[in-house]
């Protein structure tokens, strides 16, 4: 068990980059593994949960070629995989299950799909049940968890009407549709990341987005745009963000960072509570904003309430939000926030256990979570539960914490942010 001992931080300074964004990095390759010709991924991210991606596709038949984080991968054609001879594991990765099963949903081939003890505890019904209203042949444990097993099949399309708001669900969904003759459409309950939607789009698809409606007609060619450049992962320059905020004396600058609006609920919250963080530079590459953002300690901090329909946009955030808030004055409140407990852990558990021992005042409240502050945190020995946002959020805790405080699990973080700790290092100062 890997464990990291973190003191109360001094200040933080200097420029920060950020490894590439992981749910960009998934779509990358399993939509170039889909088109015709060679895609070059630039800035792919090399993290387990992508690599576990990778290897599917690779078990799939799928040619590429990796250096650094330079990716060729080598498409073969929406109908252009082939049967593995084993099945395929996926390890913790929640998107790589989910948005596969919508390709191979459409495939003339059965397989099967496990994850490691977390993930094949992780509620699947949500995509099972729309696939399989599109003519899906698959089986689950209880109906529900990995190992799942798929019998491609001929698909129809479906008007679909999410019942919660995932990306994960919506994207399985439209990969879905380009196998089902005719046009899906997919109702978002509240608008959910549109990374998916998006490079269909560069790769020529025919889907259409009018609000919360997307629609996607069957198309039997995807065609590579030849290059893809990837921005830095706004969720993981989240854990930087705040740490600038929260370190007295603090001011750093993250370039390049992914900065799709679907994206941005942390963001917009933080400057609402007051905080200072600037956009410069803002532009748009493979159909995806970017930026590099200015962020400098900032006091007060005010409570704020975050409403339902903003947790889509701050989902992976609401750990690192969470430590926010005990610094901020009064009361905040997280409305909403149940998806959070189907993550690969409980998160409002891990962070209430976490930030409870350090002695901030939060309490769960069902689905809703309570946060007073101002509270001086202090060192505790912290367990990440195995889970790598809970991890780097308490991480970012202990930066405020008097004393050393020591986090318990850390191997999780390889699942999104390998370096994360060498890169905290790079800017604090001594
Ligand atoms: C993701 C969607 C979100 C997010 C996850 C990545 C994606 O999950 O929490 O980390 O890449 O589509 P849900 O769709 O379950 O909300």
């Amino acid at each position: 068990m890997q464990k990291i001992e973190i003191e109360k931080a001094k200040i933080l300074r200097g420029v920060v980059f950020i490894p590439s964004d992981k749910s960009i990095s998934h779509r990358a390759v399993m939509i170039s593994a889909l088109a015709e010709g060679r895609t070059c991924i630039k800035n792919f991210l090399r993290s387990q949960d992508c690599l576990w991606t990778l290897k599917a596709f690779k078990d799939l038949g799928i040619k590429y070629s990796l250096e650094d984080s330079m990716l060729e991968v080598e498409g073969g054609g929406i109908y252009g995989l082939r049967q593995p001879a084993d099945k395929i594991f996926v390890g913790n990765s929640g998107t790589t299950i989910r948005l596969i099963l919508g390709i191979l949903a459409g495939q003339n081939f059965k397989l099967t799909l496990e994850g490691d003890d977390s993930l094949n505890k992780r509620p699947m019904k949500r995509i099972i049940e729309p696939l399989r209203e599109m003519g899906a042949q698959i089986q689950a444990k209880e109906d529900d968890f990995p190992p799942l097993v798929v019998q491609g099949a001929s698909l129809k399309p479906v008007l679909y009407h999410q019942k919660i708001a995932s990306a994960q669900v919506k994207s399985s969904i439209l990969l879905a549709g380009l196998y089902a003759k005719g046009t899906t459409k997919v109702y978002e309950k509240l608008k959910t990341r549109d990374h998916t939607e998006r490079m269909l789009k560069l790769f020529s698809a025919d889907i259409q987005i009018r609000g919360l409606e997307i629609s996607i007609s069957s198309s039997h060619k995807l065609i590579s745009p030849s290059e893809i450049d990837i921005p830095s992962d706004f969720s993981s320059a989240a854990f930087f963000i705040a740490a600038a905020t929260l370190v007295p004396g603090s001011q750093i600058i993250i370039k390049n960072v992914g900065v799709n609006p679907t994206r941005l609920g942390f963001l917009n919250s933080l400057v609402t509570m007051g905080a200072q963080v600037k956009k410069v530079n803002e532009r748009q590459l493979s159909n995806e904003p970017r930026a590099d953002l200015v962020i400098e300690f900032r006091r007060p901090l005010k409570g704020i309430n975050i409403d339902e329909k903003d947790i889509p946009s701050m989902i992976d955030e609401l750990p690192i939000m969470m430590v926010v808030a005990t610094q901020a004055e009064g009361e905040t409140f997280i409305k909403g926030a149940g998806e959070l407990r189907v993550k690969e852990t409980d998160r409002i558990n891990s962070m209430v256990l976490g930030l409870r021992k350090m002695g901030a005042d939060i309490r769960p409240q069902e689905d809703d979570i309570l946060i007073k502050g101002p509270t001086p945190l202090k060192s505790a020995t912290l367990d990440s539960v195995g889970d790598h946002r809970t991890a780097m959020s308490l991480s970012i805790a202990a930066l405020i914490a008097k004393g050393k405080s020591v986090i318990r699990n850390t191997e999780c973080i390889q699942t999104s942010f390998p370096d994360f700790y060498a890169t905290l290092k790079k800017v604090l100062l001594k």
